[in-house]
């Protein structure tokens, strides 16, 4: 059994991660802030969803103070740390590029230096297709060469180097995770399958930003497995993907969403800046070092996207 602080465990990826683990009998500690990014109440409605979990095991902290964050691993001394807090998003990212320097360089910089005093063995650093810039698929991991197009993206490269250095500095392994476009039960709101769903529901017109773009479409439960096998089967420090290597364009998406929405309307524009033109996972070295193979269909994993959208409207 180890025991782990999971950094944005109240978050989309974060909760459903907290659930596995505690299933597997981790010791799971969250620090989250609730940031209001997205709505706070759905946060913690993404925190009730983890049942297992007690009062004692969230703290409520912005990872961005410092003291307070190294006291606070020292005084829990985890095994591992999962760090998956940050502002995400591309688009908010071109009109704060500021913010991101602080929630997902400098944050990530405090959880490093608290790791490193608290002795833990190993981080998790969660990275983003994002890195890879506007290249064609499919994308290996030594293609990343910092040449991005979003400060979101800017940042989660430096924040790989930082993970890096402090590798240099403390010897714990890190393992950057780049995760590939995530989708499923409680789906970011701001991400296109979030967003549609929203719409769709309401019987609204859907605006399709691009629609020659690409995504490699991950359902949530493949990106927790990719994470678990990580954390229990590798142990080296690795760059590494996690994606379903199954590119899927936004016209294959919205015939998807036409099985359940007939009567959907789209209006197409042209594609934001800062949005890559394609994400395409070559997932070789995950399988090869742990085992990783994604699991859910899109087609399956859509189908229970929809149920949950349907049955949670309230939280959409
Ligand atoms: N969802 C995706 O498709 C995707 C793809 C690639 C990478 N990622 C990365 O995975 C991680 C999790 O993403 P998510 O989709 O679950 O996002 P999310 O916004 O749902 O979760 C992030 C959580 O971090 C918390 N947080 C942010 N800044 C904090 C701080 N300074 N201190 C404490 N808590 C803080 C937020 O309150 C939130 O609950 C992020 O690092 C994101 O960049 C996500």
């Amino acid at each position: 059994m180890l025991k782990i602080i999971i950094t944005g465990g109240a978050g989309f990826i974060g909760s459903h991660l907290a659930r596995r683990l505690m299933l597997e009998n981790h010791e799971v500690l969250i620090v989250d802030s609730l940031h209001p990014y997205y709505s706070i109440e759905r946060k913690r409605q993404q925190l009730s969803t983890i049942d297992l979990l007690r009062n004692d095991q969230f703290f409520s902290l912005d990872l961005l103070n410092r003291e307070e964050t190294i006291s606070l691993f020292q005084s829990i001394s985890p095994d591992a740390v999962i760090h998956l807090a940050a502002l995400p998003g591309v688009a908010y990212s071109i009109e704060r590029p500021l913010e991101y320097v602080d929630y997902d360089i400098k944050a990530t910089i405090n959880v490093l230096e608290a790791c490193g005093q608290s002795n833990a063995s190993q981080i998790i650093f969660a990275s983003s297709s994002s890195v890879y810039g506007n290249q064609e698929g499919p994308l290996k991991e030594e293609m990343a060469n910092g040449n991005v197009i979003s400060p979101y993206a800017a940042s989660k490269y430096s924040a790989e180097s930082f993970c890096h250095v402090y590798r240099h500095l403390y010897g714990f392994e890190t393992k950057v995770l780049r995760f590939f476009t995530v989708y499923g039960p409680w789906v970011r709101p701001d991400m296109a399958i979030g967003i549609f769903l929203k719409r769709l529901l309401k019987n609204q017109e859907i605006i399709l930003f691009g629609e020659d773009r690409v995504r490699d479409f991950t359902f949530i439960d493949d990106i927790v497995d990719g994470i678990y096998l990580s954390l229990t089967q590798l142990h080296t420090s690795e760059v590494i993907n996690i994606g379903s290597g199954k590119p899927i364009s936004m016209l294959f998406l919205l015939d998807e969403f036409k099985k359940y929405f007939p009567e959907i309307k789209i209006r197409k524009e042209k594609s934001r800046t800062g949005d890559v033109l394609q994400t395409w996972a070559d997932i070789r070295k995950a399988r090869d070092l742990f085992g990783y193979w994604p699991k859910i269909s899109f087609e399956r994993g859509l189908a229970e996207t929809v149920k949950w959208a349907r049955e949670n409207e309230a939280f959409l």
